[in-house]
């Protein structure tokens, strides 16, 4: 088990260690600008884990609201801490904060591949809504290839819960 996770709003100082999470643990990674621009335009928050004398963090979730929506935009989770519920407990205080800032549906997009993930938004009550076909290219390398992939769109009602 983990000791002394916490999940807080991300702020400006945890640009750095979000730039480094992304890097490491995001097979696609967004790079320094992205992740500095959702850190300034998104709501974001942060898992942590450690004690007050050293803490890291090891996961982050950027999303987007408009109105009664919020768009999940990106989820990571350290690879070296991943299957022991930290995204669904992440997950979990962005449904919960957004619910009670007047948001009343989620919705997100995600590589048809991302089985992971898929499974992570089907366990807390997902549901797929559409499919774009051939909505993100696939890279390998670093090279971008010819072939593409479909987005698969799901939706979370939140008043259904
Ligand atoms: C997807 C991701 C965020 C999951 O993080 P995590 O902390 O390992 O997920 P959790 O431990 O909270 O998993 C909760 C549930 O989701 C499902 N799940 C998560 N990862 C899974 C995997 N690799 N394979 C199958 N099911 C998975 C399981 O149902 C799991 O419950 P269980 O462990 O009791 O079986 C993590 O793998 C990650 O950062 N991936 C790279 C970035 C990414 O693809 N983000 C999503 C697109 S934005």
């Amino acid at each position: 088990m983990i000791p002394s996770v916490s999940i807080r709003l991300a702020v400006e100082s945890d640009l750095l260690p979000i730039i480094q999470l992304d890097a490491l643990s995001n097979p696609h990674p967004w790079g320094e600008s992205l992740v500095a621009d959702a850190l300034q335009t998104r709501k974001n928050w942060v898992v942590e884990l450690g004690d007050a004398t050293q803490k890291s963090i090891v996961g982050w979730l950027t999303a987007s609201m408009v109105l009664d929506q919020s768009e999940l935009e990106l989820i990571v989770i350290d690879s070296s801490v991943r299957r022991q519920g930290l995204a669904r407990q992440l997950m979990m205080v962005w449904l919960e904060t957004v619910a009670q800032l007047g948001v009343s549906e989620l919705l997100l997009e995600v590589r048809e591949s991302n089985l992971g993930a898929i499974s992570l938004y089907e366990s807390l009550g997902f549901e797929l809504v559409g499919r774009r076909k051939n909505y993100y290219q696939i890279e390998k390398k670093g090279q971008i290839e010819q072939d593409h992939e479909a987005a698969c769109l799901f939706t979370l009602k939140i008043e259904s819960l």
